[in-house]
């Protein structure tokens, strides 16, 4: 089942708690939530605490994408925030396996991400030990960036790996993702869409989301889900 999680880089920051209620409304599977430093990326977007206080404000899991150096400094007060899968970047850390263990042993679902010029064998030795698979199309920092194709064979790669290995792990896709690009993402067998600014600018977010559900990966039946 492919999965929508909207980023919350796109909402009115103003009102960050009613977004958040408005996106369990419109039917989002996860809320993404984007991180960042101003060291790992140019930008400073959200901490913490700001997770801590909208958390209440819905049901639906939170989805933590850390783009921050050393990420092993924050990733205990994330999950005592109330993250429900916090992934951080192969390019971030000197001790990838050491990060996943430690999201592990929080008790919470770990992902690790790729930035676009990062290959793909960058992840194959952590692939037994994630719960997701980030794979960047755009150079993160920014919201509203166009979708780097790049990121295509990637994902190709990765599900072939994925699927040869047995792993249940998502496939998540981010950057640029809009109706076109995520129908090729999910072509490629990604399983979850971030989406930030494509979203939330639609008049109608949840019926958007609906229409991405039914993206199917090539060569699927259009039968399975
Ligand atoms: C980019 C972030 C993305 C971003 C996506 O640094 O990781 O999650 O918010 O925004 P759009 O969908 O507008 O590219
Ligand atoms: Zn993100």
């Amino acid at each position: 089942m492919i999965k929508i999680a909207p980023s919350i880089l796109s909402a009115d920051f103003s009102r960050l708690g009613e977004e958040v209620e408005r996106l369990e409304s419109e039917g989002a599977d996860w809320v993404h939530v984007d991180v960042m430093d101003g060291v790992f990326v140019p930008n400073i977007t959200i901490g913490p605490s700001v997770v801590k206080a909208i958390r209440p404000r819905t049901a639906v899991p939170f989805d933590v994408h850390l783009m921050i150096t050393s990420p092993e400094r924050y990733i205990e007060q994330f999950a005592d925030a109330g993250a429900d899968c916090i992934t951080v970047h192969v390019e971030a850390t000197d001790d990838v396996k050491g990060a996943i263990d430690m999201i592990h042993g929080l008790g919470k679902k770990a992902g690790l991400s790729l930035n676009p010029e990062t290959p793909f064998s960058a992840a194959e030795p952590y692939l037994g030990h994630i719960d997701l698979l980030l794979v960047m199309t755009v150079h993160p920092g920014f919201g509203g960036q166009s979708f780097m194709p790049v990121g295509l064979p990637k994902i190709a790669a990765a599900r072939e790996r994925l699927d040869a290995l047995g792993s249940e792990a998502e496939l998540e896709v981010d950057g640029g993702i809009n109706c076109d690009t995520g129908r090729q993402c999910i072509a490629a067998g990604a399983s979850v869409l971030v989406a930030g600014s494509a979203l939330f600018k639609c008049p109608d977010m949840g019926a958007e989301m609906n229409l991405w559900r039914t993206f199917r990966r090539e060569g699927a039946d259009s039968q399975d889900s």
